[in-house]
């Protein structure tokens, strides 16, 4: 057990928090996002210890994270040209650029391979805490491997209190779901994971962008961020994808049928939604205006962890589609599901 030190997010936390990841120590901190679990990049055994506090697979590589797009050649050589041109536009920012790894960055932070995630968040305690450490900060989200990501400093407690050295507490992440994850090593820019930054964007700045789970740069295996059970609850999820009126039509029927059989229901459901389940027993975290999904991203992980906090026999959840943030709401939904999908 290490004592777990929360602090507010003021300046002078930043710089004890620093001085405790130059120390190889480990930091959860807020970003635009989610928050992160950081180590000095450039230190094996801190990054090590990421592994070991979180659970995580040594094969699983890590987001490094910098402070100023200067710092781009302490971690990557020989970078394409586009870079500067997506720099410009969405850093700092939810993008996350896999790039040929820079020799100063120890394999344990890229599970081995020859390529480097890396990215500038926005938020200005993840700036000023990596600025002020003077280090690239490796950072995965602050959850134990495979829970629900974290939007608060008392999520990360919640999974890591006892094993890292300090949380710094600086509120509610304001986006909610994780970084695009871009993969540039290829000879097409290809999407790994959906966030932030919309897939739309991206084509309007590159041209052509695939969509896969599957890197070049891996050598076609899935990448490991992608494994299917992932920002899963612990409860049972169901989720329905299909136009608003199916779903609503197939989420009363499934939630009566629980209902009748004595099963607790807990639902993750558009504002819209709400008003269908009036008469009936069940457990509603409302997530917004499906109008506005960037209102339900930043409410999903905290949403998701509450509900299955009260431990309802089943979780059923709705799509709000795949356009700008949405295609991200459904990535995680869909990983959250674990293969129980309804298309309707
Ligand atoms: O928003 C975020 O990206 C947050 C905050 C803390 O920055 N971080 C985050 O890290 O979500 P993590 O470790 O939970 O997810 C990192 C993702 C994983 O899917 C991992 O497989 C992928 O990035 N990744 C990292 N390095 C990679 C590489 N060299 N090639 C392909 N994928 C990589
Ligand atoms: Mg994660």
């Amino acid at each position: 057990m290490i004592p777990t030190r929360t602090l507010p997010a003021d300046a002078t936390s930043i710089m004890t928090a620093a001085s405790v990841l130059v120390a190889g120590g480990l930091v959860a901190f807020p970003t635009e996002t989610v928050y992160g679990l950081g180590a000095d990049a450039l230190n094996p055994d801190a990054v090590g210890r990421i592994f070991a506090a979180k659970g995580r697979p040594a094969e699983d590589p890590l987001i490094v994270h910098l402070a100023d797009l200067t710092d781009l050649p302490r971690v990557t050589q020989g970078f394409p040209s586009c870079v500067s041109h997506l720099a410009a536009h969405c850093w700092p920012g939810p993008l996350t650029l896999v790039l040929p790894r820079g020799p100063a960055v120890p394999y344990r932070v890229t599970a081995g391979r020859e390529t480097v995630a890396v990215r500038i968040p926005s938020h200005p305690v993840a700036r000023a805490l990596i600025a002020a450490a003077g280090t690239p900060i490796a950072a995965p989200s602050a959850n134990r491997f495979g829970h629900t990501s974290p939007t608060t400093a008392a999520h990360v407690l919640a999974d890591l209190d006892g094993r890292i050295e300090m949380v710094l507490d600086g509120g509610s992440a304001t986006l909610g779901v994780e970084s695009t994850v871009l993969d540039l090593s290829a000879p097409i820019p290809t999407l790994l994971r959906p966030g932030g930054v919309s897939l739309e964007s991206l084509r309007d700045l590159l041209g052509e962008v695939l969509v896969g789970g599957r890197a070049a740069s891996t050598g076609g295996q899935i990448a490991p961020g992608l494994l299917d059970r992932h920002y899963a609850p612990d409860t049972t999820l169901h989720l329905c994808i299909g136009t608003a009126a199916a779903c609503q039509t197939w989420l009363t029927e499934v939630a009566r049928t629980h209902v009748a059989a004595g099963r607790r229901v807990g639902l993750l459901i558009p504002d819209e939604d709400v008003a269908l389940f009036a008469d009936l027993a069940v457990d509603i975290e409302p997530l917004g205006s499906a109008r506005d999904p960037g209102i339900i991203a930043a409410r999903l992980y905290a949403a998701l962890r509450a509900l299955d906090a009260r431990q309802p026999d089943v979780i059923l959840a709705r799509d709000v589609g795949d356009v700008g943030i949405a295609r991200a709401i459904r990535d995680r939904l869909t990983r959250a599901a674990d293969g129980r999908v309804e298309m309707v």
